[in-house]
């Protein structure tokens, strides 16, 4: 049985044009090759992913498929883009953790790290919890985009500075459940 999800090579999501930049074999392959780094880097240390919400949400489902070492799930839920194509520069926080995180070795999910003000945010947050280390895994990587400082240590892809949708990244709520990441087509 095939169980791939069929999409269009181009699709118009609130009236912009995108098109393929991941294929969702690409997107695979690569968080395949995530999984098991993390695995090897964990093994022994139980460690929480904590999941950014609402974007990470279909990358951590997959990338925790590729985990097979004891772990724990938690998730974060932020705000920070509005409706916009640009990010609003403010964070609101609209669910916090319920894990004890204290002496916990933890990582973070993000679908991708743009300006890098959520990404600062949350591990602020998330240090002053005095686990016993972080780490911060992103699908997608915008490093020219970047004005907030965080290392990433888990990268799946760095792009250029232009706006995607797709596998869990939306545009204006709409475009979440596409399964391939596609770029805004300008042309
Ligand atoms: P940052 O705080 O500027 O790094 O952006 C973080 C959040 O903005 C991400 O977790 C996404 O939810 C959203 N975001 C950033 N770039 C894009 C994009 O190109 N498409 C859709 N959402 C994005």
């Amino acid at each position: 049985m095939n169980s791939k999800t069929q999409a269009p090579d181009t699709v118009i999501c609130n009236g912009k044009q995108f098109k393929i930049l991941l294929h969702q074999d690409e997107l695979q392959r690569r968080i395949a090759e995530m999984g098991a780094e993390i695995s090897k880097n964990y093994k022994d240390k139980k460690p929480i992913f904590i999941g950014v919400l609402n974007g990470a949400f279909i990358f951590m489902a997959d990338l925790l498929r590729y985990v097979d070492i004891p772990c724990e799930v938690d998730f974060y839920k932020l705000s920070s883009y509005g409706d916009e194509k640009v990010s609003s520069g403010m964070v609101t926080e609209r669910k916090d953790i319920d894990a004890d995180i204290a002496g916990r070795h933890i990582i973070l999910v993000e679908d991708i790290v743009d300006t890098g003000l959520s990404a600062n945010y949350i591990i602020n947050i998330v240090e002053k919890k005095k686990p016993a280390s972080v780490a911060l895994v992103s699908l997608l990587h915008k490093p020219d985009a970047i004005k907030y400082h965080v290392d990433v240590d888990y990268v799946g892809f760095n792009i250029e500075t232009l706006f995607v949708l797709g596998y869990g990244l939306d545009y204006a709520q709409e475009g979440r459940n596409l399964p391939h990441i596609y770029v805004i087509d300008e042309n």
